[in-house]
């Protein structure tokens, strides 16, 4: 009844309890004059009243019901004289109780009693605990011995105290009662039991036909063996009381207190010892409240916290796999030489708020740059991802990215570090807050026209920038994507070169009929796109367009009005100055205010640079010189410029898709030319 309406999780908590209790026993004597109960399921017992058992085996005597009472008999009666006239044999009975209240006091309490009939519905429940009324207590017609465990005080019945033992005979005023407990055998010191303590604890009952002696005696669960010194006795004729046929059982009431009365075994036998009851077969008391607090927590707290810690392990689970996979890097031996300069992804992924497109800086032409602020150092960054699936000169790429980055030249984008993920490489470099040069010169905004002193500072500071990969670094490093998008401006307007280094990451091809051109068109030299081959003079053809670029404030390819009428900015310049009139080329938005000698020479250097043979472009060395002024560039002689004007740069230009408004970057060159 109490299961039918649990789910199936506290169901089988509920069996993991059962298990172990074993079935209860039923060992039926010799003529009936001798049984022994560990648990009461399946037994026959006579019950009246609120007396049931328990699908675990409890005999359960009262069940919290108020002002109740109920009984239970064994069925048989017993036949107390061994002869017609004779008198009331030994015998021994023990059992096992609990009572259960919700209170650390309960009302009333129970007895164990042998009667001549089981019909009991004329005695009263509360203080007369089952056994007899008001009318009839006391009676010798009653023939009736018990033994009380009494939890009330009724001074009316001589009560003792509020939690006694007493042997009773035809009425609740005890011949003989002591509080409940029992005498250790080692040092006979008294320990006291609380019958409604919620524990079970066993009693034993003994009669001696020869001396007449009844004693009770009782003992915690948890003793052994049955105390040697009974808690009460007295000597008491049985003779003239009880007749010859005689029922025994239990009689249980209570008052106004919720309570139940429980006994959990009972054995019986004439002239000899009680059989002992098997403890460990015995069936469990219910804590506490059976209806209430215990199984609210079976049926309601338990699955309910299962449900919780499962969920929550799958959670965490899913989310260390998720974390697993979201901040996977790729690490090999060979980076421990880098380790200051690692970057975790995870690091990167939350300064960049993951890389959110609002901290998009910009789409170059490796791949996407985000802004974003170290945690710790509120460093600001800017974190460039570029898509690499090759393995093959990763190791070189970082070697060198690192150490160029370590030396912290002014003229370059200062480089922080790095990271590597599957199929991908994350570059960290400083950010840079004025951004690229290319929105000074081509933005909208007429505030952000650049000043000439601004122009040639940063001319200078590309040139000396692209000295150092070229010649004072410990290797030749050519840039091969020098253009204005490419040059950052720092918080002083200094220009910086951004992405040194990034373009060998491409650089794969020793045959030139197979290589990727990598560079923008309008800055490739014509050798660059026959070969694809890249070297410092290549660099220094880029470099020359860049200057043109900025003095003059025009793309090195641009479409005006319509696709077929691309204006090449070198031939334009060349053709303004054979005419004379150089000082149409400058940047209308300078609106005539710069240093003519300057402009000048950033012209000249410009050409020069442009040149389409290789040989004859300046290094960077004599580009440097010349700007510092320490030695004069050559004239532009005619010859040269009508050289370079015949140069057909056309022919290379056209070859390449050029839909968009130039900045395609990655150019694939099947063959040259
Ligand atoms: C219980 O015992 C009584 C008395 O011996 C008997 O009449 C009755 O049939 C028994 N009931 C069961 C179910 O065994
Ligand atoms: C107690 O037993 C009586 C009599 O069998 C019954 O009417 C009552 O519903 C029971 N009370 C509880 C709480 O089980
Ligand atoms: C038993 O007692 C009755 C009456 O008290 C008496 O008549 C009878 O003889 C006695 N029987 C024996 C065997 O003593
Ligand atoms: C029950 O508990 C209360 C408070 O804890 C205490 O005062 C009282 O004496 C206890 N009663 C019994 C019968 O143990
Ligand atoms: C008291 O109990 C006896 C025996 O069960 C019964 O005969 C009698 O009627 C009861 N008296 C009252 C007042 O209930
Ligand atoms: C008496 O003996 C029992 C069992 O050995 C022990 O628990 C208890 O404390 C002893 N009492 C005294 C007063 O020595
Ligand atoms: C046992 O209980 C009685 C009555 O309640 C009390 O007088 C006595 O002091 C208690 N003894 C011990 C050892 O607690
Ligand atoms: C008990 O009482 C009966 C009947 O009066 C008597 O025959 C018997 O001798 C008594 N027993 C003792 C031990 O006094």
């Amino acid at each position: 009844m109490i299961m039918s309406n649990m789910n199936p999780i506290s169901l089988f908590f509920l069996e993991l309890l059962l298990i172990g209790l074993g079935a209860p026993q039923f060992i039926a004597g010799d003529d009936s004059q001798r049984f022994a109960y560990s648990g009461f399921a399946n037994a026959n017992l006579t019950l009246d009243g609120t007396a049931s058992v328990t699908p675990s085996g409890l005999l359960e005597l009262t069940n919290g019901t108020a002002m109740s009472k109920g009984h239970a008999f064994y069925p048989v009666p017993l036949r107390l004289h061994d002869s017609p006239n004779g008198t009331v044999q030994s015998f021994s009975a023990s059992f096992v109780f609990g009572i259960i209240s919700i209170y650390n006091f309960s009302s009333h309490g129970l007895t164990m009693l042998v009667a001549p009939s089981k019909d009991f519905s004329g005695a009263n429940p509360v203080q007369y605990l089952g056994l007899v009324n008001g009318s009839n207590n006391g009676k010798t017609t009653n023939h009736i011995f018990a033994v009380e465990l009494d939890t009330w005080l009724n001074p009316e019945f001589g009560d003792i105290n509020n939690n006694h033992v007493g042997i009773d005979i035809n009425g609740l005023n005890s011949v003989q009662s002591q509080p409940g407990g029992f005498f250790h055998d080692q040092n006979g010191t008294f320990k006291n039991l609380t019958f409604s303590s919620q524990e079970a604890m066993q009693v034993w009952v003994d009669y001696d036909r020869e001396t007449t002696q009844i004693e009770v005696t009782m003992a915690p669960l948890d003793m052994a063996a049955k105390p040697k010194r009974p808690t009460v006795s007295t000597r008491y004729n049985l003779s003239l009381v009880l007749k010859d046929v005689a029922y025994i059982g239990f009689s249980s009431s209570t008052g106004k207190i919720n309570t139940q009365h429980y006994v959990l075994g009972w054995s019986f036998a004439m002239n000899g010892a009680a059989p002992a009851i098997n403890l460990a077969m015995l069936p469990k008391l219910p804590r506490h409240h059976p209806k209430g607090h215990r199984y609210w927590v079976l049926e309601i707290v338990l699955p309910v916290a299962t449900a919780i810690v499962l969920l929550s392990l799958g959670t965490i689970a899913f989310i260390l796999v998720q974390r697993h996979f979201r901040y996977a890097e790729i690490r090999e031996d060979w980076e421990v030489d880098f380790g200051p300069h690692r970057f975790s992804y995870k690091d990167l992924f939350h300064s960049t708020e993951g890389f959110e497109n609002k901290n998009l800086l910009g789409v170059g032409g490796f791949g996407r740059v985000y802004k974003g602020l170290l945690p710790r150092s509120r460093l600001k960054i800017a974190v460039k991802r570029v898509s690499h699936d090759s393995k093959q000169g990763i190791k070189e790429f970082i070697a060198e990215i690192v150490s160029i980055g370590c030396l912290q030249n002014r003229n370059l984008v200062p480089f922080l570090g790095y990271c590597r993920r599957k199929g991908e490489l994350l570059l960290v470099y400083e950010y840079m807050p004025n951004g690229s040069l290319d929105k000074y010169l081509y933005g909208k905004e007429d505030n952000t026209v650049l000043s000439w002193a601004h122009r040639f500072r940063i001319i200078k500071g590309i040139a000396a920038g692209l000295l150092y990969l070229h010649e004072e670094w410990e290797k030749v490093v050519v840039h091969r994507d020098i253009k204005a998008s490419n040059v950052l401006l720092d918080d002083e307007m200094n220009g910086r070169l951004g992405d040194f280094g990034l373009a060998r990451l491409y650089d794969h091809g020793i045959d030139p009929q197979t290589t990727d051109v990598v560079g923008t068109i309008g800055y490739l030299a014509p050798e660059l796109a026959r070969s694809g081959n890249a070297t410092p003079p290549t660099d220094v053809f880029a470099f020359g367009m860049f200057v043109l670029e900025v003095t003059c404030g025009q793309r090195p390819v641009n479409h005006q009005n319509t696709e077929d009428n691309q204006l090449i900015l070198i031939d334009w310049v060349i053709d303004k100055v054979q005419k004379g009139s150089f000082s149409d080329t400058l940047d209308a938005r300078l609106k005539g205010s710069y240093d003519v000698g300057e402009a000048c020479l950033a012209l000249t250097i410009g050409i020069l640079c442009s040149h389409p043979f290789a040989k004859a472009r300046p290094t960077m060395r004599q580009v440097m010189q010349y700007l510092n002024g320490e030695t004069e560039p050559p004239e532009l002689s005619f010859e040269m410029l009508d050289l370079m004007q015949n140069e057909e740069f056309e022919p290379y230009i056209i070859s390449y898709p050029v839909s968009s408004t130039s900045i395609a970057t990655m150019s694939h060159v099947s063959g040259g030319r």
